[in-house]
């Protein structure tokens, strides 16, 4: 368990760290007026958008709006916690840990860890060993080459043998003194029903060691050599193996992820053997359960990008079915990648090469185009009624397209798909409200408006939070003029809550971490309020006129209040409603008066 860090030992790691050195041994970093750019590590991209400013000592991305100090630079490039990442840089600077005194429990859960881990990485290097220098490793072999899995291969994803005997792991890691209750709670060691004694989990299988993104070994699959069942043997859930967490592949794959801008999700364990031994080395699988949201929320974490590469068969398509159900609950931008009929990648590649395998990836499908192959697959469109029940099916899918010359476009492939007319579909797709309504062309256009007075207003709260971050007192002009509640962004709220009541307190603040309890968000938010190019502006004019800006936000929303309450005063026959009249007439005029100033 960790040790617990003062925020004194915090401070000083990161005022001795150089944020510029730190990132540009990983990014190429050119000097352009007082701050450096280049190419974001964290999304494929070949205009530099990543930014940073070496007296502010905060990185922000403008492409994908990734953003913070020195440690969530490297925690996010090290792929480790942020807890992590200051123990890193202290180590880097050789600046040592401060001690503390740990809990009974947390020291008992620790040393129940490092031992699981430590049994872990032993029976990684048996089973290696078995398969690479013993006789017993023969078979298994003899398999991995016949699956065309080279010797190279076999090295890197440290595959092994388990033997073909009842408890050769189990004495040889007696023979080390490793303690039996460990050795059963690894799950590598079964306990005999009759009779005193254990015997191994996994015998006479090719070994897999599941790694998580660290490349630590947690876990195990075993696939059998021959006929027989069951085809694929896991390690039980432990301390280290979390089937919802875990992705097979990640700790080779996560760089190329970055690199490639997206992650490709097979369903096996040989499918990401095989893939990346082709070369294609952006490619994970999920342990033979269903795709979780914990597993897309990591992916997501090295590309925005998630292609699911699933087996041809019924059971690969509705387990993408299903997969997209779930990323469609995050933000990910999902495609589907569709082999020719009966194939898995590992098939596919063998057959038919990893330059056809980059084709079919390259012609990866969007999800609405999945969703209507799929409901076609089993549909029965030659019928009147069948072409009806895929239509009612295809509707909320149409309903979810969201740009509209997107949707015009399926509903009149739909439409020639199901021989319906195209106005059929528009009535339906209205009178179901799937999500959907004919919106007159004009809303769009207001729409557009209120969207850049809105850029213009958040704007405006990041130029005041840059302000206040630099000079705490200012805070109190700003609210007296413009309540923080009234802000129209909710996470601008949030950090200037925040920062008003550490000022109040008489509390500075120099780290952005410091507020990382409150999300990532605002992390990267203020990240990007202290990067951004302010221009050449005069700084005391641009903040008057983003203290304008909020205050006329905030008197429009008053006005709206007071009006309406007046009016509906007045016509309760109540007296109150000239109060409430004369101070809107004193909002408009306050409102006009700033109008006339811009
Ligand atoms: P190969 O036949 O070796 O090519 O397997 P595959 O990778 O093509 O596997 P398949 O498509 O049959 O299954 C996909 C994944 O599901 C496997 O990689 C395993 O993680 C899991 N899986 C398959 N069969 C079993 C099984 O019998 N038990 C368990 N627990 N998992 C399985
Ligand atoms: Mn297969």
């Amino acid at each position: 368990m960790a040790i617990f860090l003062p925020d004194e030992f915090v401070e000083r790691v990161r005022s001795e760290s150089d944020l510029v050195s730190v990132v540009s041994s990983y990014v190429q970093l050119k000097r352009r007026g007082n701050r450096y750019w280049g190419c974001c590590p964290f999304h494929q991209e070949d205009t530099p958008s990543f930014s940073l400013k070496p007296d502010e000592g905060f990185f922000y991305c403008f492409g994908c709006h990734a953003g913070g100090n020195v440690f969530k630079f490297i925690s996010l490039i090290e792929n480790i916690s942020y807890y992590d990442a200051i123990v890193l840089q202290a180590e880097r600077l050789n600046i040592p840990l401060p001690e503390r005194e740990k809990t009974p429990q947390e020291i008992a859960r620790d040393k129940k860890l490092a031992a699981l881990r430590e049994v872990h990485e032993l029976a990684g290097k048996f089973f290696h060993n078995c398969l690479t220098v013993t006789p017993y490793g023969k078979a298994g072999l003899e398999y991995f080459h016949n699956r065309g899995i080279g010797d190279d291969i076999i090295k890197e994803f440290n595959l092994g043998f388990a033997p073909d005997a009842w408890s050769k792991l189990t004495d040889a890691f007696a023979k080390r003194g490793l303690d039996t209750e460990l050795l059963l709670e690894s799950g590598l060691v079964v306990k005999r029903q009759q009779g005193n004694g254990e015997y191994d989990r996994f015998r006479n299988r090719a070994m897999i060691p599941i790694m998580d993104e660290r490349g630590r070994v947690c876990g195990f699959g075993g696939r059998i050599i021959s006929d027989g069942q069951p085809k694929y043997l896991n390690s039980p859930e432990t301390m280290l193996f979390n089937k919802r967490r875990l992705l097979f592949g990640l700790d080779k794959a996560h760089r190329h992820i970055s690199q490639a801008g997206f992650s490709l999700v097979v369903e096996g364990y040989m499918d990401v053997i095989s893939v990346y031994a082709a070369g294609i080395k952006n490619v994970v699988a999920s342990l033979g359960t269903a795709f979780t949201v914990e597993q897309c929320k990591k992916l997501l974490r090295y590309a925005p990008a998630i292609y699911f590469c699933y087996d041809s068969d019924r059971a690969g398509q509705e387990a993408i079915a299903r997969a997209l159900g779930i990323a469609g609950e995050t933000n990910a931008e999902i495609k589907v990648v569709q082999l020719p009929d009966g194939k898995d990648p590992d098939e596919f590649i063998r057959k038919h090469g990893v330059d056809e395998f980059r084709q079919v990836i390259g012609q990866a499908i969007s999800v609405v185009e999945f969703q209507l192959k799929h409901i076609l697959a089993h549909s029965d469109i030659n019928g009147l009624e069948g072409r009806l029940r895929a239509l009612t099916e295809m509707l909320p899918v149409l309903g979810s397209i969201k740009n509209t010359a997107e949707r015009s476009a399926y509903i009149s492939k739909v439409a020639q798909l199901l021989s319906v007319s195209e106005n059929d579909i528009l009535v339906e797709l209205t009178k179901k409200g799937n999500g959907f309504s004919h919106q007159p062309r004009d809303n769009s256009k207001v729409r557009d408006v209120v969207h850049q007075v809105d850029d213009a207003s958040r704007r405006a709260g990041r130029v005041i939070i840059r302000m206040v971050w630099n000079e705490p007192a200012i805070v109190e002009h700003f609210v007296s003029l413009v309540p923080i509640e009234s802000l129209p962004e909710a996470i601008h709220k949030q950090i200037l809550t925040v920062l008003y009541d550490k000022y109040r307190a008489g509390e500075q603040v120099t780290d952005i971490m410091s507020l990382s309890s409150l999300g990532e968000d605002v992390v990267a938010e203020l990240s990007r309020a202290l990067v951004e190019d302010l221009g050449q502006e005069d700084i005391s004019l641009l903040y008057e006129a983003c203290v304008r800006q909020l205050r006329r936000s905030y008197l429009v929303s008053q006005y709206k209040v007071h009006s309406e309450n007046a009016e509906r005063l007045r016509q309760q026959g109540d007296a109150k409603y000239m109060e409430e009249l004369a101070i809107s007439q004193k909002i408009k005029q306050e409102m006009d008066e700033l109008q006339s100033v811009d």
